[in-house]
């Protein structure tokens, strides 16, 4: 919006943000946090519990400098176990620590909010014709345009043309916009087009706003049960 001043004033003409939508975006992102993936084990994924195992350095200094500076978009790709979830985790829980507002969702868990949106407005619309208080666009909209917004697992789901053009909803505006986004998927850069659709392919791919990291890391997961079982390397 424009604010009223008249000719002359420094403020003439410019664009600011309208301070009533500001708030409607907080009040929308308080009740999305509700609906956060960061919760139960995850709230222990920090910094300081990521050990830099050979093959994690560039991912573990790509999620420092993004949590220093969240701009552009981090895009981390490795095989499962490697630790690209902790570092996306990692990441919002100290911006949220340094009460910036970040958003951070598991993609099957954001594509459960959206479907639910969607049953809930059918309903509500079809019985009595107005759409509910934070319907399906009303949910789309606030996830584009979180401040910062954490897709754990892209890749989880994504075989269905509805996920598909959901993401891309998400994605382009993002780009658009140049909004700090972080994605971690288990997939690499040549099987995205086939698996995600090439819209989407080619807005993860994007070199002027992503910075694409390979989390080269052998799985922690099974690192820890063979050292438990007395077998580690
Ligand atoms: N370098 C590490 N230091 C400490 N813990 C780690 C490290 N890497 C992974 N972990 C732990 O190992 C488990 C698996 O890691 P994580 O879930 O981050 O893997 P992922 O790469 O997201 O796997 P997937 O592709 O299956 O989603 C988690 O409990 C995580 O905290
Ligand atoms: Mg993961």
């Amino acid at each position: 919006m424009r604010r009223q001043v008249p000719y002359g004033h420094p403020d003439f003409g410019k664009l600011i943000e309208c301070p009533a939508c500001d708030t409607l975006m907080k009040r929308r992102l308080g009740i999305l946090d509700g609906f956060s993936s960061l919760r139960g084990d995850l709230l222990k994924c920090d910094f300081t519990h990521f050990r830099v195992v050979e093959g994690a350095q560039f991912a573990y200094e790509a999620a420092i400098a993004f949590a220093r500076d969240p701009k552009g978009w981090l895009v981390l790709h490795g095989p499962n176990g490697s630790g690209k979830t902790h570092l996306a985790a990692a990441i919002a829980l100290n911006l949220r620590a340094k009460g910036r507002p970040v958003l951070f969702m598991r993609v099957p868990d954001l594509m459960e909010f959206l479907r639910h949106a969607y049953d809930e407005e059918s309903l509500y619309v079809r019985s009595v014709g107005e759409s509910g208080s934070m319907n399906l666009l009303d949910r789309l909209e606030t996830i584009r345009r979180a401040p910062v917004l954490v897709l754990d697992d892209l890749a989880a789901e994504s075989d269905t043309p509805w996920v598909r053009e959901k993401l891309y909803q998400i994605l382009d505006y993002r780009g658009v916009e140049r909004l700090p986004t972080v994605v971690t998927l288990n997939i690499g850069p040549n099987e995205w087009a086939d698996k995600l659709g090439a819209r989407v392919a080619d807005r993860l791919g994007n070199r002027l706003i992503a910075k694409v990291i390979y989390n080269a890391a052998r799985s922690y997961r099974q690192a820890q049960e063979s050292d438990a079982a007395g077998g580690g390397a």
